[in-house]
């Protein structure tokens, strides 16, 4: 059911009414329509490991949470009986609102960031404004695109470099949504910030950007938040699933101005964002300041990220430069990606996929030390 207000909103932004109905059913938890329902199912496929083979496809974290955050969850799991007892939330956006200096309103925590993510494009996109991002890059928001009827225009990346943020404007000039990822998935590539200004500084007024920063925290790249801070027409994310390690766990943050929010939440009156499973809560209330232990994992894994690139050197092959995250773009050059996939699978290394802007590249996740050795070993196997 789509409430009075909202419904005029979509209305004037250019929806039939037929499209509600959709929305409806979308946002209303009725059933997805089917290709949607595909794509989202070939996304949470592709998450799931291989038994018995090294995980290096999902860009998830080598390792678990922080264990003294670990102990934080194991501790309130005998109170799983309370939604939220003793407001573990409120502490939650308090913690957050104190390490990135933003007003503790313009805060909320999701569980994950893949929700506010989709939820942007619905909330801001239409059949008549249109989404815009960079290709590749992480594709979640294409599929709500694509499901709205919402024009999407994807504007190509050149390998080692952030968005084309001036492309990105000029391929749609009145879009209700701009799309950046920083680092990008799968490039890890950085946008700065000096771009994502111009951006906000060029846009018409009543578009938004949303910048997505799941795996800042594996880059020495300063943040857009100050701009969330400042603004009513940004959307930052993070994510506890990369670099604290909580995938399983389900928690996210977004910071925006209160009416951005607002929208956003507008379907289900924060039923998303109120109750949240309490285990992640208290175990990322306790990481998310560890500021020296987020440095030290952020160095091993730069550290194993060289030392696996430098062993691929040994081959034919190019790895896309400047990668500021927990990943590579590895370029086979004669091989599909797809083939090289099934190969290194059948040695029990699962990486991860491809996008269709270059069928030769794969994305490959920075794991541990031995995970990394598997892989380059598996490499020299395929490639002898
Ligand atoms: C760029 C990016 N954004 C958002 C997500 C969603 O992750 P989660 O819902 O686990 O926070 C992912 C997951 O891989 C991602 O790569």
């Amino acid at each position: 059911m789509i409430e009075a207000d909202a419904r005029e909103d979509l209305l004037v932004r250019g929806y039939s009414r037929r499209q509600l109905g959709r929305i409806a059913a979308l946002i209303g938890g009725g059933a997805m329509l089917a290709p949607l329902a595909d794509a989202a199912q070939a996304q949470s496929n592709a998450a799931r490991g291989v038994a018995g083979a090294v995980q290096i496809g999902a860009n998830e974290c080598w390792t678990g949470p922080f264990p003294e955050a670990a102990a934080a969850a194991a501790q309130i799991l005998a109170q799983g009986n309370r939604y939220d007892p003793g407001d573990h939330r409120g502490a939650l956006l308090k913690t957050v609102a104190a390490v990135e200096q933003v007003p503790e309103e313009r805060i909320l925590a999701w569980p994950g960031s893949g929700d506010p993510l989709v939820r942007s494009v619905i909330s801001f996109c239409s059949p008549t404004r249109g989404l815009v991002t960079a290709d590749p890059t992480f594709e979640s928001a294409w599929r709500a695109a694509t499901w709205l009827g919402a024009p999407l225009a994807k504007v190509p990346m050149q390998p080692g470099k952030g968005a084309d943020v001036r492309a990105m404007l000029r391929a749609n000039p009145d879009a209700g949504l701009y799309y950046i990822c920083t680092p990008n998935n799968p490039t890890g590539t950085v946008t700065p910030i000096a771009d994502i200004a111009w951006l906000l500084a060029n846009k018409p007024a009543q578009s938004v950007v949303l910048v997505d920063e799941a795996y800042l925290h594996f880059s020495d790249a300063p943040s857009a938040l100050p701009l969330a801070a400042a603004r009513g027409d940004v959307v930052v994310m993070r994510t506890f699933s990369k670099l604290f390690g909580m995938a399983g766990m389900r928690l996210g943050l977004t910071f925006a101005h209160p009416d951005l929010h607002k929208k956003m939440m507008r379907y289900d009156g924060q039923q998303v964002t109120g109750t949240l499973p309490m285990t992640a809560v208290a175990c990322g209330n306790a990481a998310y300041p560890m500021a020296d232990a987020i440095r030290a994992r952020r160095a091993e894994m730069i550290a194993v990220r060289e030392a696996t690139v430098a062993r691929l050197a040994r081959h034919d092959l190019r790895v896309h430069p400047n990668s500021q995250a927990n990943m590579i773009m590895v370029d086979w050059k004669t091989r599909k990606a797809a083939e090289m996939q099934a190969a290194l699978l059948a040695r029990k290394v699962q990486i991860g996929r491809s996008w269709p802007i270059w069928p030769t590249v794969s994305r490959v996740t920075i794991g541990s030390v031995a995970d990394m050795r598997a892989f380059n070993d598996a490499v020299d196997a395929v490639l002898a």
